[in-house]
């Protein structure tokens, strides 16, 4: 099995909305209000003269509407989107990537008092889990403040892609990779086509990966456990496009504005890791 190899946890400030006098309450009414382009530089479009490009070729759109160069928008009261994708432009949201441990739990706090992901990165602003991972289970999870990225991944409708390397008792027959690929048959249901195929092969473990687009409770230990593979280890190794395999069991990174971009993207459709399951 891959193993996930040490990382220092790096906390990069939150984003900041720091007023520029020339921008800043250029006539009356535009108090809080910023040129475009600069709004989207600080998000991490590139230069100014890069954003102004964007803006000119129609890509950029402000409260829906297309905007035009010269437009100024309010970060903290506008949605500002890039080719149909939001632009995190508020100040004071988080996003943080964790590279979950074992026995560790995905919630807010635990009336066991099992240590929670919640205590493993920083408690101000709070931030709550993305989704869910079992208690065993390890791997990529994202905590955010941003309420509407959660929904967005979450939601079932968005069948975001998550993918998962599961250590199995035993040898895999090719039948069990052909049926996880196809759908098995839970107790709550028939489950959609994932993708599957074998990492490593053994007699008396194997290795599988597997991109699944729901979140059902406990679905890839009930899948494999469906086809004769129990799990021993679990391990969440994407989550849509978003990858690490540097940062260490317990640490957590900011991810950076491409990646929420690319979140959001794969969650609305729009982006890479959204590809359907092949064989
Ligand atoms: N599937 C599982 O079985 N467990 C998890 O934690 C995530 C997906």
């Amino acid at each position: 099995m891959t193993a996930l190899t040490p990382r220092s946890s790096t906390a990069n400030p939150a984003p900041t909305t720091t007023a520029d006098p020339a921008d800043a309450a250029a006539r009356p009414g535009d108090e809080g209000r910023e040129r475009i382009q600069k709004v989207l530089a600080r998000a991490g479009f590139g230069s100014r003269r890069a954003c102004e490009v964007l803006i000119a070729a129609g890509r950029v759109t402000v409260d829906g509407a297309p905007a035009v160069l010269g437009d100024r928008a309010n970060p903290d009261h506008q949605r500002l989107a890039v080719d149909g994708v939001p632009v995190i432009t508020r100040s004071g949201l988080v996003y943080y990537l964790l590279n979950k441990p074992p026995r560790v739990v995905t919630t807010a706090s635990d009336p066991e008092g099992r240590p929670t992901v919640v205590e493993l990165v920083p408690q101000d602003p709070r931030v709550f889990p993305v989704g869910r991972l079992d208690y065993e289970t390890e791997g990529l999870l994202v905590l955010t403040n941003d309420g509407d990225l959660a929904e967005l991944l979450t939601h079932p409708r968005h069948g975001v892609p998550k993918t998962y390397l599961a250590e199995v008792a035993g040898p895999v027959e090719p039948g069990a990779i052909r049926a996880l690929r196809d759908g098995v048959e839970l107790e709550d249901g028939r489950t959609a086509p994932a993708r599957a195929h074998v990492v490593q092969s053994g007699a008396d473990r194997s290795a599988i990966e597997l991109t699944i687009h729901e979140g059902r409770n406990r679905q890839v230990r009930r899948m494999c456990a469906a086809v004769g593979l129990p799990v021993r280890r679990l391990v969440r190794t994407h989550l849509g496009a978003l990858h690490d395999s540097r940062l260490a069991p317990g640490a957590w990174r900011t991810l950076g504005p491409s990646e929420v971009r690319a979140l959001y993207a794969v969650a609305l459709g729009t982006g890479p890791g959204r590809a359907e399951p092949s064989h």
